[in-house]
Formats: C-alpha cells, sequence, structure tokens
C-alpha cells in the first residue's frame, strides 16, 4: 500500500468582510499521523478543516494533498472522510442503509456495499444494529455509526470535528481509546478539531495550536508541553494551567515575592519577564517563597492549593503526603528546569 493522506496547507487565509479568520495558515500532516488542530473557541479550527475538506474556499493560499493542488477542487472529488460533532445521520434510514448510502451514491455493486458495510461496522463494533433506526441509538452508537460512514467509503483522510464533544464524560473517555485504535489499525491520516487540551494531548501525534486565526506552535504533545513557545500557548496547555507571573529577571535570577528564584537562564542583564512554573513543579519545602494556603483541592491521591505569594495567586498539585490545611503559612520552590521565561512584552518564549 502506498503512503497517502499527506497535507500540507500553504499561507492559508480566510476573510469575512474584513475580519480575519485565518491570517495564513502553514502546516505539513505526514500520512498515518493523528494530527489535532488544539485551540480556544473561534480561533480557526472549523475553518481550517473546513477548507481542507473543500467544503469552504481560502481566500487565498493552497491545499495540496499527496503533493496535488486540490485547492480549486470540489469536496466530493478530494477522497475526504469527515465527522462532525453532530453525527449527521440520515433518521429515516437504518443504520445499516446510513453507512451504505456513500457507496451507492458512488454507484458501488449491491452485494459488494453489503460486504463493505459489514467490515465497517464490526470495526466500529455495531454490527449487531445495523436495522435500527438512528433514533434508536444511544449517542456513542450513533457517532460509531457516523465513523462506520466514514471508514467504509476507504478514504485517504479523515476530518473530524469536536466528534466526542456530545457525549457524556465516561462515554467520551472511553470512545476516545477506540478512536485511537481504529485510526491505528486502518492507518488513516486523521486531523482532528479540538478545544480540549487533554484530548489533543492523549489522542494526537502532533498538534497545531491555534489562537486567533494563527497557529501559535505545531509540534508533539509533550514538546509543546515541556516547552511551549508563547505565554499563551502556555497557559492554555496543562490542567490545572501554569502559573504565570510577571517578575524582574536579574543576571540569571528572578524575583518572586521575597525570594530569588534560580532559572536555568545565564545571561547577564535585566528584564522584565514573565515566569512560568507548572502547577505540578511547585513543591512545598523548608525554606523560599513564603505563601499562604487560601483553599485545599482534594483530589484523593493529590491536591490542588491556591496559595497567595505575596499578593500573586498561585497553584500547586502536591501528593498526597503532607498536604496543608486552609490558612498555613508554607514556603514553596522550584527546580531551576522547571522554571519557564516568556518576555514580558512579546510574549514569546526566551
Ligand atoms: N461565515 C462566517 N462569517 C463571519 N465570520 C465567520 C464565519 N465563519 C466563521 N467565522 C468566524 O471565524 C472565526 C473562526 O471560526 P471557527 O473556525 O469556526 O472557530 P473554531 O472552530 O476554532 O471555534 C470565529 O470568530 C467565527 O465567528
Ligand atoms: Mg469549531
Amino acid at each position: 500500500m502506498t503512503m497517502r493522506g499527506q497535507v500540507h496547507l500553504a499561507s492559508v487565509v480566510k476573510t469575512h468582510g474584513n475580519f480575519h479568520a485565518l491570517k495564513g495558515i502553514d502546516v505539513r500532516i505526514e500520512p498515518g499521523e493523528f494530527f489535532a488542530l488544539l485551540g480556544p473557541s473561534g480561533s480557526g479550527k472549523s475553518t481550517t478543516l473546513r477548507i481542507l475538506a473543500g467544503l469552504d474556499a481560502p481566500t487565498s493560499g493552497r491545499v495540496m494533498i499527496d503533493g496535488e493542488d486540490v485547492t480549486s477542487r470540489d469536496a466530493r472529488d478530494r477522497d475526504i472522510a469527515m465527522v462532525f460533532q453532530s453525527y449527521a445521520l440520515y433518521p429515516h434510514m437504518t443504520v445499516g442503509e446510513n453507512i451504505a448510502f456513500p457507496l451507492e451514491m458512488a454507484g458501488m455493486k449491491k452485494a459488494d456495499i453489503g460486504l463493505a458495510v459489514q467490515d465497517a461496522a464490526r470495526k466500529v463494533k455495531i454490527d449487531h444494529l445495523l436495522d435500527r433506526k438512528p433514533g434508536q441509538l444511544s449517542g456513542g452508537q450513533q457517532q460509531r455509526c457516523a465513523l462506520a460512514r466514514a471508514i467504509v467509503r476507504n478514504a485517504r483522510l479523515f476530518l473530524l470535528d469536536e466528534p466526542l464533544s456530545n457525549l457524556d464524560a465516561k462515554l467520551r473517555l472511553e470512545t476516545r481509546v477506540e478512536l485511537k485504535k481504529l485510526q491505528r489499525s486502518l492507518g488513516v491520516t486523521a486531523v482532528y478539531v479540538t478545544h480540549d487540551q487533554e484530548e489533543a494531548m492523549t489522542l494526537a501525534d502532533r498538534m497545531a495550536v491555534f489562537m486567533e486565526g494563527e497557529i501559535q506552535q505545531i509540534g508533539r504533545p509533550i514538546d509543546v508541553f515541556a516547552k511551549p513557545n508563547s505565554v499563551d500557548v502556555a497557559a492554555f496547555i496543562g490542567s490545572p494551567p501554569m502559573n504565570l507571573v510577571p517578575a524582574r529577571y536579574v543576571n540569571g535570577m528572578v524575583r518572586i515575592g521575597d525570594s530569588d528564584f534560580q532559572t536555568s537562564h545565564s545571561e547577564q542583564g535585566e528584564r522584565d519577564v514573565i515566569v512560568g512554573i507548572r502547577p505540578s513543579a511547585v513543591r512545598l519545602s523548608p525554606t523560599g517563597v513564603a505563601a499562604k494556603v487560601e483553599l485545599v483541592e482534594h483530589l484523593g491521591d493529590a491536591a490542588v492549593l491556591d496559595l497567595d505569594v505575596h499578593g500573586q495567586r498561585m497553584r500547586a498539585r502536591v501528593g498526597d503526603e503532607g498536604i496543608p490545611s486552609e490558612g498555613d503559612e508554607v514556603f514553596i520552590s522550584a527546580r531551576a528546569e522547571d522554571i519557564h521565561l516568556f518576555d514580558a512584552v512579546t510574549r514569546k518564549r526566551l
């Protein structure tokens, strides 16, 4: 099998009147990748996906699939399958008929359709439901039916726009795992839109972080988590979010509250910075910065502390040993390698 499903968006711009929904998107997605478009609501993820699918035309820029310029090609000639948040199943057709529909449209022979439908339905474990109507299925089963309808076409690219957001929390977790397994076993390229950073972190091989119509960062989830390249990305990824506090950098040190922290930077000089420390990297220690525990959120095997650090609010995630109480005075510290520095003006990583 030749590798297919490679995507290249080049300088893609989309405007609505004066409003720039996309300000120049450049991204390459490799065959077989699970690639997430992650970002807050309104950041341009769905617009990007729709342009890739051919449901919307870019104002400028090009869409390349498998090395071919498909910018002006119709959606139905792009060999792409799309799954949306709403399942968009035909309510008057059975599950089997819904899955068969794209094949009938393509003119496949009846006998072949039957086999293909069985095969696709088995892959998402709804082969026992083929005679039901969508209205007789649970939300999770409806989403599987939509997936089967995508699988059956043997498309080179799967586009998914928040496909799990209508499912309840438990089902969402289960379906997430199955979706990943399914994508692996099909070997198909998946482009997956989500505003849920945890979903992107767990599902994606790589992801692009969208903010206000621009991609801020592209990389493997662990790399983006470890080295966010801006304050905005740092604030968006990780739960609870990274502590971000303004501070003064002086010769490798930053001052927070009444104490100096050693950073992993060694440049001489002074500048205003934003210091980032993940809650899990904040340590309770015998000495360090004085902090007052305002609130303790117990998570069972850990706790999140809300701290007042000389008027700044910070959070710390601590293990279940020695959890302080509300009102306690504690000291906090952080290792130099856990301290992220961002320029106070450009908000870019230093
Ligand atoms: N047809 C349209 N006319 C005007 N603005 C639009 C249109 N479609 C989308 N937008 C705007 O473009 C921005 C990006 O939208 P969208 O790609 O749907 O965001 P996301 O999927 O990241 O939530 C939003 O601010 C949205 O309101
Ligand atoms: Mg959207």
